[in-house]
C-alpha cells in the first residue's frame, strides 16, 4: 500500500497580470466561472479526490480567499433572520466538515517551484497534489482528474503530471514533457522542460495544473535555481526528480479551460452555464434565440 493522498497545495500567490485590472485588487482564483470561484472549484475536486488538508500559499491581496473559506457569521446571521435558508446552506457548505484549510505566506512571487516549497513544512513527509486553480477542469468518466489521478498513483505510487496535448505553436505557455508509452493514458516521462519554443519542445504534451508529488520534491526545489522567466520553476525541479524516481504523465478525461486566459475563462463561463441546473434553460435559450441569430443573421 502507498502512503495515502492526504493533502493538497493550492499555489495562490500569482499576480494574476493577464487579467488586469480585474486582478488588481483582487486574486485571479476568486474570479466566478457562473456562481463559484475558481479556487473552490480547485477545492472540490481535491475534496472529490479524498483529500481533507488544504494547504493554500497565498501572497498579497490575497485575503479574500481565506474569508470565502472561513465562518462568516454577519452573512450568517442576516440570511438567518431573513429565513432565506437555501443561501444559508450555500454559504455554510463551502467545504465539508472534516476538511481543514492551512495558509502559507510566500513573502516574494519567486515562482511556482518556490510556492510549492514553501508548504513543506505543512506536507512534511508525504505525498501529495498540487492544484493550479486558473486550470478548471471539468472531469469525465472517472470522476475529477485529480480522482483519476490518484486512482493511478494508488497503482503505480510515483509521482504523476496531469497532461493534455496543446497545440504545436502553444508549448511556450506550459512545461511540456518527453512521454514514452504506457498504456492509453499513461506515459513515462523522460524529459520535462519549461515553457520550450515550439522549434525546441520534445512533444506536445504539456502539464496542466495538476501534479502528484513525493516529497523528495521538496529537497530538489530548495536545490532549484532560476528557470524560464528568472522564476523558480516546479518544472525544473521534476526534471531533477526524473533522475531518481519514477514520473508518469497521465491524461485524464475531462475538458480543461485555461482560466488565466480571457478567451478560456469565457468558454469555461458558457460550458459551465449550459451545465447549471437553474440556468441552464434560460442561458440556451438566449444563446439559441438571440446570440445565434445576431451572429448568423
Ligand atoms: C505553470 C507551470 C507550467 C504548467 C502551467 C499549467 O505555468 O509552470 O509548467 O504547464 O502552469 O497551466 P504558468 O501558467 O503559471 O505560467
Amino acid at each position: 500500500m502507498h502512503k495515502k493522498i492526504r493533502k493538497a497545495v493550492f499555489p495562490v500567490a500569482g499576480m494574476g497580470t493577464r487579467f488586469l485590472p480585474a486582478t488588481k485588487a483582487n486574486p485571479k482564483e476568486m474570479l466566478p466561472v457562473v456562481d463559484k470561484p475558481l479556487i473552490q472549484y480547485a477545492a472540490e475536486e481535491a475534496v472529490a479526490a479524498g483529500i481533507d488538508v488544504l494547504v493554500f500559499v497565498t501572497g498579497r491581496n490575497k485575503r479574500s480567499i481565506p474569508d470565502h473559506f472561513d465562518k462568516a457569521y454577519e452573512l450568517e446571521t442576516e440570511l438567518e433572520e431573513r429565513g432565506k435558508e437555501k443561501m444559508l446552506e450555500i454559504v455554510r457548505n463551502i467545504l465539508p466538515p472534516h476538511v481543514t484549510c492551512a495558509y502559507i505566506r510566500q513573502a516574494e512571487a519567486l515562482g511556482l517551484g518556490h510556492a510549492v516549497g514553501c508548504a513543506r513544512p505543512v506536507v512534511g513527509d508525504e505525498p501529495f497534489a498540487v492544484i493550479l486553480a486558473d486550470d478548471l477542469i471539468d472531469g469525465e468518466g472517472g470522476g475529477s482528474a485529480l480522482k483519476q489521478m490518484v486512482d493511478v498513483y494508488e497503482e503505480y505510487g510515483c509521482s504523476i503530471l496531469g497532461v493534455e496535448d496543446v497545440p504545436k505553436d502553444e508549448t511556450h505557455k506550459y512545461g511540456v514533457v518527453s512521454p514514452e508509452r504506457v498504456t492509453d493514458r499513461l506515459w513515462d516521462v523522460k524529459g520535462i522542460v519549461e515553457k520550450p519554443a515550439p522549434a525546441d519542445a520534445p512533444s506536445n504534451m504539456a502539464v496542466v495544473g495538476r501534479y502528484i508529488l513525493t516529497p523528495r520534491i521538496f529537497d530538489l526545489i530548495e536545490n532549484t535555481g532560476k528557470g524560464a522567466g528568472g522564476e523558480i520553476q516546479l518544472t525544473d525541479a521534476i526534471s531533477d526528480l526524473l533522475g531518481e524516481q519514477r514520473v508518469l504523465a497521465q491524461r485524464f478525461q475531462g475538458t480543461r479551460y485555461d482560466c488565466g486566459s480571457k478567451l478560456g475563462y469565457l468558454q469555461a463561463t458558457v460550458e459551465y452555464a449550459l451545465k447549471h441546473p437553474e440556468l441552464a434553460d434560460d442561458f440556451r435559450g438566449y444563446l439559441q434565440n438571440d446570440v445565434c441569430k445576431r451572429i448568423l443573421g
